[in-house]
């Protein structure tokens, strides 16, 4: 089978991790997919901000949790995460966010590490406290924070795919 339908077919997201850190190669590695995502007219107009120390981490979730109102909410500790953020006014920010975290987690499967996509970030990003700790992490005051990407080695084995949608293409 072909290894890029071969990687796509095996990723899933990952939410329980190894306390094992990234390796600044393979991140990089991942960094690289991630900027050379397409973007709407190659405008590019997004940052990728690494977190890597477990406090910052959970002092991010801490905020989140809060505005949440959801005590439990701990971004699934993961040993890094990648806030993927866009311009607020690009009006493609979402769709340029989507490709560039497809190919992250592509990525990290590659490379043998598990990933997941959250989500919460994108209504919260503006809360005046969730605001400040994305100041502290040197997000621009301009992006909003569109997805998060979280990263590292799968504690565990990866859960088997659900069963394909039927009927989802149309030949026309
Ligand atoms: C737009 C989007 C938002 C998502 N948000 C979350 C999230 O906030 N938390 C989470 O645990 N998973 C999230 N996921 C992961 C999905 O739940 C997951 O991709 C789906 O259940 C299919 O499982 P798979 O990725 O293992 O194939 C999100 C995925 C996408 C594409």
């Amino acid at each position: 089978m072909n290894e890029v339908l071969q990687n796509m077919l095996t990723r899933r997201s990952v939410r329980a991790f190894a306390d094992t850190p990234v390796e600044s190669e393979k991140l990089k590695t991942i960094l690289q997919a991630a900027t050379y995502a397409p973007s709407g007219m190659g405008k590019q107009s997004w940052q990728f901000t690494v977190v890597q120390k477990k406090e910052q981490i959970q002092k991010l979730a801490a905020v989140m949790a809060e505005a949440l109102q959801k005590p439990e909410y701990d971004l699934y500790r993961p040993a890094c995460m990648i806030l993927v953020s866009g311009e607020k006014e690009n009006g493609n920010h979402l769709a340029d966010t989507g490709c560039a975290m497809e190919n992250i987690m592509l990525m990290a499967h590659a490379l043998g590490l598990g990933s997941c996509w959250v989500n919460q970030l994108k209504e919260l990003s503006d809360v005046p406290a969730v605001r400040a700790v994305l100041d502290g992490f040197g997000v621009p005051q301009d992006h909003g924070v569109y997805a998060i990407a979280v990263l590292g080695y799968p504690a565990g084995d990866l859960p088997q795919p659900k069963p394909r949608r039927e009927g989802v293409v149309h030949y026309a």
